[in-house]
Protein backbone atom coordinates (compact mmCIF):
# COMPACT_ATOMS: atom_id res chain seq x y z
CA UNK A 1 0.00 0.00 0.00
CA UNK A 2 1.76 2.85 -0.90
CA UNK A 3 1.08 6.79 -0.02
CA UNK A 4 2.90 10.29 0.03
CA UNK A 5 2.86 13.32 1.88
CA UNK A 6 4.08 16.60 0.31
CA UNK A 7 4.42 19.90 2.27
CA UNK A 8 3.69 22.52 -0.47
CA UNK A 9 6.48 24.74 1.37
CA UNK A 10 8.89 21.60 1.01
CA UNK A 11 11.19 20.99 -1.95
CA UNK A 12 11.02 17.39 -1.35
CA UNK A 13 8.98 14.41 -0.95
CA UNK A 14 9.08 11.68 1.29
CA UNK A 15 7.12 8.32 0.97
CA UNK A 16 5.46 6.45 3.91
CA UNK A 17 4.13 3.00 3.52
CA UNK A 18 0.46 3.08 5.11
CA UNK A 19 -1.95 0.74 5.06
CA UNK A 20 -5.64 2.57 5.95
CA UNK A 21 -7.24 -0.61 7.94
CA UNK A 22 -4.29 -0.64 9.63
CA UNK A 23 -4.24 1.84 13.21
CA UNK A 24 -0.71 0.99 14.12
CA UNK A 25 0.51 1.75 10.49
CA UNK A 26 -1.41 5.03 10.44
CA UNK A 27 -0.23 6.29 13.86
CA UNK A 28 3.50 5.31 12.27
CA UNK A 29 2.97 7.13 9.23
CA UNK A 30 1.56 9.84 10.90
CA UNK A 31 4.61 10.22 13.61
CA UNK A 32 7.33 9.57 10.13
CA UNK A 33 5.64 12.33 8.62
CA UNK A 34 5.47 15.00 12.21
CA UNK A 35 8.99 14.41 12.44
CA UNK A 36 9.64 15.21 8.70
CA UNK A 37 7.59 18.12 8.45
CA UNK A 38 6.49 20.59 10.88
CA UNK A 39 3.12 21.43 9.12
CA UNK A 40 0.77 19.83 6.50
CA UNK A 41 -0.87 21.68 3.63
CA UNK A 42 -3.38 19.48 1.35
CA UNK A 43 -4.02 15.94 2.55
CA UNK A 44 -5.48 13.93 -0.48
CA UNK A 45 -7.66 10.40 0.53
CA UNK A 46 -7.16 8.33 -2.05
CA UNK A 47 -6.83 4.71 -1.22
CA UNK A 48 -9.73 2.73 -2.09
CA UNK A 49 -11.12 -0.38 -3.66
CA UNK A 50 -13.80 -1.91 -5.89
CA UNK A 51 -14.68 -5.31 -5.76
CA UNK A 52 -15.26 -7.23 -9.41
CA UNK A 53 -18.39 -9.40 -7.30
CA UNK A 54 -19.94 -6.31 -5.89
CA UNK A 55 -23.02 -6.90 -8.70
CA UNK A 56 -26.56 -6.42 -7.16
CA UNK A 57 -27.64 -5.27 -3.88
CA UNK A 58 -30.02 -8.29 -3.85
CA UNK A 59 -27.13 -10.70 -3.00
CA UNK A 60 -24.72 -8.25 -1.54
CA UNK A 61 -22.43 -9.93 1.40
CA UNK A 62 -22.04 -8.16 4.17
CA UNK A 63 -18.41 -9.13 4.28
CA UNK A 64 -17.80 -7.55 1.09
CA UNK A 65 -19.64 -4.21 2.54
CA UNK A 66 -17.39 -4.61 5.60
CA UNK A 67 -14.45 -5.05 3.56
CA UNK A 68 -15.09 -1.84 1.37
CA UNK A 69 -16.29 0.09 4.40
CA UNK A 70 -12.67 -0.68 6.01
CA UNK A 71 -11.03 0.56 3.15
CA UNK A 72 -13.17 3.45 1.28
CA UNK A 73 -14.52 4.82 4.33
CA UNK A 74 -13.08 4.26 8.00
CA UNK A 75 -10.00 4.15 6.07
CA UNK A 76 -10.20 7.74 5.52
CA UNK A 77 -11.43 9.07 8.71
CA UNK A 78 -8.99 7.78 10.89
CA UNK A 79 -6.12 8.61 8.58
CA UNK A 80 -7.67 12.26 8.32
CA UNK A 81 -8.02 11.99 12.22
CA UNK A 82 -4.35 10.92 12.74
CA UNK A 83 -2.59 14.07 10.60
CA UNK A 84 -5.44 16.90 11.92
CA UNK A 85 -3.07 17.96 14.34
CA UNK A 86 -0.45 18.63 11.30
CA UNK A 87 -2.83 20.08 9.33
CA UNK A 88 -4.15 22.37 11.97
CA UNK A 89 0.11 23.77 12.30
CA UNK A 90 -1.35 25.07 8.47
CA UNK A 91 -1.75 28.46 7.65
CA UNK A 92 -4.80 27.26 5.25
CA UNK A 93 -5.15 23.83 5.37
CA UNK A 94 -6.82 21.41 2.90
CA UNK A 95 -8.11 18.05 3.13
CA UNK A 96 -9.50 16.04 -0.38
CA UNK A 97 -11.54 12.75 -0.19
CA UNK A 98 -11.40 10.68 -3.52
CA UNK A 99 -15.13 9.81 -3.91
CA UNK A 100 -17.26 8.75 -6.57
CA UNK A 101 -20.26 9.33 -8.57
CA UNK A 102 -21.23 5.90 -7.59
CA UNK A 103 -22.27 7.11 -4.31
CA UNK A 104 -24.16 10.15 -5.32
CA UNK A 105 -27.71 10.15 -3.43
CA UNK A 106 -29.39 11.77 -6.42
CA UNK A 107 -27.89 9.48 -9.20
CA UNK A 108 -28.25 6.20 -7.36
CA UNK A 109 -28.00 3.25 -10.19
CA UNK A 110 -28.31 -0.38 -9.05
CA UNK A 111 -24.35 -0.95 -10.10
CA UNK A 112 -21.04 -1.58 -7.79
CA UNK A 113 -23.66 -1.40 -4.39
CA UNK A 114 -21.36 -2.10 -1.73
CA UNK A 115 -18.40 0.56 -3.48
CA UNK A 116 -21.41 2.91 -3.93
CA UNK A 117 -22.63 2.65 -0.53
CA UNK A 118 -19.08 3.14 1.19
CA UNK A 119 -18.62 6.39 -1.03
CA UNK A 120 -22.34 7.75 0.08
CA UNK A 121 -20.81 7.63 3.43
CA UNK A 122 -17.03 8.83 2.74
CA UNK A 123 -19.49 12.20 1.34
CA UNK A 124 -20.86 12.03 5.04
CA UNK A 125 -17.25 11.86 6.57
CA UNK A 126 -16.52 14.88 4.32
CA UNK A 127 -19.41 16.79 5.70
CA UNK A 128 -19.06 16.00 8.72
CA UNK A 129 -15.15 17.18 8.71
CA UNK A 130 -15.87 19.55 6.80
CA UNK A 131 -18.36 21.07 9.78
CA UNK A 132 -15.87 20.44 12.33
CA UNK A 133 -12.83 22.00 10.76
CA UNK A 134 -14.37 25.13 9.23
CA UNK A 135 -14.13 27.22 12.60
CA UNK A 136 -9.99 26.36 12.40
CA UNK A 137 -10.27 27.15 8.77
CA UNK A 138 -9.16 23.74 7.20
CA UNK A 139 -11.12 22.56 3.81
CA UNK A 140 -12.70 19.85 3.45
CA UNK A 141 -14.22 18.71 -0.13
CA UNK A 142 -14.94 15.72 -2.03
CA UNK A 143 -14.48 14.75 -5.64
CA UNK A 144 -15.74 12.63 -7.79
CA UNK A 145 -12.57 12.55 -10.31
CA UNK A 146 -15.30 10.93 -12.97
CA UNK A 147 -14.18 7.53 -14.64
CA UNK A 148 -10.29 7.33 -15.55
CA UNK A 149 -7.90 5.25 -17.08
CA UNK A 150 -6.26 3.53 -13.75
CA UNK A 151 -5.98 -0.40 -12.71
CA UNK A 152 -9.31 0.39 -11.07
CA UNK A 153 -10.83 2.39 -14.01
CA UNK A 154 -9.35 -0.02 -16.74
CA UNK A 155 -8.20 0.97 -20.54
CA UNK A 156 -12.06 1.99 -21.34
CA UNK A 157 -12.25 4.66 -19.40
CA UNK A 158 -12.75 7.65 -20.83
CA UNK A 159 -10.48 9.91 -18.57
CA UNK A 160 -7.06 10.00 -18.26
CA UNK A 161 -5.26 10.16 -15.02
CA UNK A 162 -4.53 14.12 -15.50
CA UNK A 163 -8.01 14.79 -16.13
CA UNK A 164 -8.92 12.70 -13.53
CA UNK A 165 -6.63 14.29 -11.33
CA UNK A 166 -7.70 17.97 -12.37
CA UNK A 167 -9.77 19.05 -9.81
CA UNK A 168 -8.08 17.52 -7.22
CA UNK A 169 -5.13 19.33 -7.94
CA UNK A 170 -7.06 22.81 -8.09
CA UNK A 171 -8.38 21.93 -5.05
CA UNK A 172 -5.07 21.26 -3.18
CA UNK A 173 -3.10 24.34 -4.83
CA UNK A 174 -5.99 27.33 -6.66
CA UNK A 175 -9.51 27.02 -4.93
CA UNK A 176 -10.33 29.54 -2.74
CA UNK A 177 -9.69 28.46 0.87
CA UNK A 178 -13.39 29.13 1.22
CA UNK A 179 -14.25 26.12 -0.63
CA UNK A 180 -15.54 23.15 1.56
CA UNK A 181 -17.98 21.13 2.49
CA UNK A 182 -18.78 20.38 -1.08
CA UNK A 183 -19.03 17.62 -3.31
CA UNK A 184 -17.11 18.78 -6.45
CA UNK A 185 -16.45 17.33 -10.55
CA UNK A 186 -15.03 19.00 -12.78
CA UNK A 187 -14.07 22.10 -10.43
CA UNK A 188 -17.68 22.65 -9.94
CA UNK A 189 -20.03 21.26 -6.74
CA UNK A 190 -22.49 18.43 -7.73
CA UNK A 191 -25.21 17.45 -5.68
CA UNK A 192 -24.62 14.98 -3.00
N1 LIG B 1 -10.61 5.01 -11.62
C1 LIG B 1 -11.85 5.47 -11.64
O1 LIG B 1 -12.55 5.45 -12.68
C2 LIG B 1 -12.44 6.06 -10.38
C3 LIG B 1 -13.72 6.62 -10.46
C4 LIG B 1 -14.28 7.21 -9.33
C5 LIG B 1 -13.54 7.24 -8.14
N2 LIG B 1 -12.31 6.66 -8.10
C6 LIG B 1 -11.59 6.71 -6.82
O2 LIG B 1 -10.29 7.23 -7.03
C7 LIG B 1 -9.40 6.73 -6.02
C8 LIG B 1 -8.17 6.19 -6.69
O3 LIG B 1 -8.56 5.09 -7.49
P1 LIG B 1 -7.71 4.51 -8.70
O4 LIG B 1 -8.58 4.54 -9.88
O5 LIG B 1 -6.36 5.16 -8.75
O6 LIG B 1 -7.62 3.01 -8.19
P2 LIG B 1 -6.42 1.98 -8.23
O7 LIG B 1 -5.69 2.16 -9.50
O8 LIG B 1 -7.01 0.64 -7.94
O9 LIG B 1 -5.53 2.47 -7.01
C9 LIG B 1 -6.05 2.36 -5.70
C10 LIG B 1 -4.95 2.68 -4.73
O10 LIG B 1 -5.46 2.48 -3.41
C11 LIG B 1 -4.45 1.81 -2.67
N3 LIG B 1 -5.04 1.04 -1.56
C12 LIG B 1 -5.93 0.03 -1.61
N4 LIG B 1 -6.17 -0.45 -0.38
C13 LIG B 1 -5.39 0.28 0.47
C14 LIG B 1 -5.18 0.25 1.88
N5 LIG B 1 -5.81 -0.62 2.69
N6 LIG B 1 -4.31 1.14 2.41
C15 LIG B 1 -3.64 2.02 1.63
N7 LIG B 1 -3.79 2.08 0.28
C16 LIG B 1 -4.66 1.22 -0.28
C17 LIG B 1 -3.79 0.89 -3.68
O11 LIG B 1 -2.51 0.52 -3.21
P3 LIG B 1 -1.90 -0.91 -3.65
O12 LIG B 1 -1.87 -0.91 -5.13
O13 LIG B 1 -0.55 -0.89 -3.00
O14 LIG B 1 -2.83 -1.92 -3.09
C18 LIG B 1 -3.70 1.80 -4.89
O15 LIG B 1 -2.56 2.62 -4.83
C19 LIG B 1 -10.20 5.66 -5.25
O16 LIG B 1 -10.66 6.19 -4.04
C20 LIG B 1 -11.36 5.35 -6.18
O17 LIG B 1 -12.50 4.86 -5.50
C21 LIG B 1 -11.73 6.09 -9.18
Amino acid sequence: MRWSAVSLSAPSVTPVILDVTDQESIDKAAKIVSETVDHLDVFVNNAGILDDHDDSILDLSVDRLRRMFEINTIGPLLVTQAFVPLLRKSAAGRIINVSSGAGQLTDMGSAVPAYGISKTALNGVTGKFAASLKSVGIAVNAVDPGWVRTEMGGSEAPRSVEQGADTIVWLATQAPQSTTGLFLRDRKPIPW
